[in-house]
């Protein structure tokens, strides 16, 4: 990928599933690579098996006074930040009836408040330092409805404008996209399906399978890359075929 060696990454979620995939990747393309995740264990376990990580932070992203310390920290540890990878996102399986206040809240400030503290965070820092990218997880669950889980559809569906309107504000000097997974296989996913769960997805999806994190990874590489200069304000799919179809692909 083009542009992406010596590139200062930031990566929030970043010791467990798609952003572990991809500060492993961005560390393969040369970049300069801080984590953020809110997680002690997976956080020292990553440090481990990644001794070329600047840094792994310890923050909530729903708290925006330990987003900005540790946003501060990542730009002490690498300079500055070039990209963010706006990534830590939780989920929780129940049917709508039954969501709690607690729990509806719990997942809104995760998925959707957490990522604009950081987004915005970032931007300020980024648009006064004359340029930058940022990332963000979104969901194929923000295209389409899918039951069990429509509160965080919905943070997904918010990440998804929230992505389009910042990189409307931020051109031309900060680029601003979204990926949306389909089914990836990551903790969070093993977390709530069985075996028998994944396999009957799989056989619902046209290749077949799960993507795995590393595909997810691959896309943020690209999008971050100098190969990407003129794509802003979009959100890039990537589930094996999942929603191309409705119908016909069932
Ligand atoms: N796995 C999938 O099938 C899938 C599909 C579409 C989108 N996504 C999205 O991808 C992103 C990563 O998910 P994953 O599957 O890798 O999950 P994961 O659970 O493996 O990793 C998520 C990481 O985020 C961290 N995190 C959670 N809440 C946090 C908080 N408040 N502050 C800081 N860190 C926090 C966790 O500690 C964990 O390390 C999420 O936004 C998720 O919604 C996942």
């Amino acid at each position: 990928m083009r542009g992406l060696k010596g590139k200062r990454i930031l990566i929030t979620g970043g010791a467990s599933g798609i952003g572990a995939a991809t500060a492993v990747r961005f560390l393969e393309e040369g970049s300069v690579v801080c984590l953020l995740d809110r997680d002690p264990e997976a956080r020292r376990k990553i440090v481990h098996e990644l001794p070329g990580l600047s840094g792994a932070l310890d923050a909530d992203v729903s708290n925006l006074t330990q987003v900005q310390a540790a946003f501060a920290e990542a730009v002490r540890l690498m300079g500055g930040v070039d990209v963010l990878v706006n990534n830590a996102g939780i989920s929780i399986r129940h049917k709508f009836l039954d969501i709690t206040p607690e729990e509806w809240d719990k997942v809104i400030a995760v998925n959707l408040t957490g990522v604009f503290y950081v987004a915005q965070t970032a931007a300020r820092h980024m648009m006064e330092r004359g340029g930058g990218v940022i990332l963000q997880t979104a969901s194929t669950n923000g295209v389409m409805g899918y039951p069990f889980y429509a509160d965080y559809n919905a943070t997904k569906a918010g990440v998804i404008e929230l992505t389009k309107s910042m990189a409307l504000e931020l051109a031309p000097k900060v680029r601003v996209c979204a990926v949306a997974p389909g089914y990836v296989l990551t903790p969070m996913q093993r977390a709530e399906y069985t075996d028998e769960m994944l396999e009957e997805v799989n056989r619902k999806i046209p290749l077949r399978r799960h993507a795995l994190p590393e595909e997810i990874a691959a896309l943020f590489a690209f999008l971050a890359s100098d190969d990407a200069q003129n794509i802003t304000g979009h959100v890039y799919t990537c589930d094996g075929g999942e929603t191309a179809g409705g119908l016909a692909s069932r």
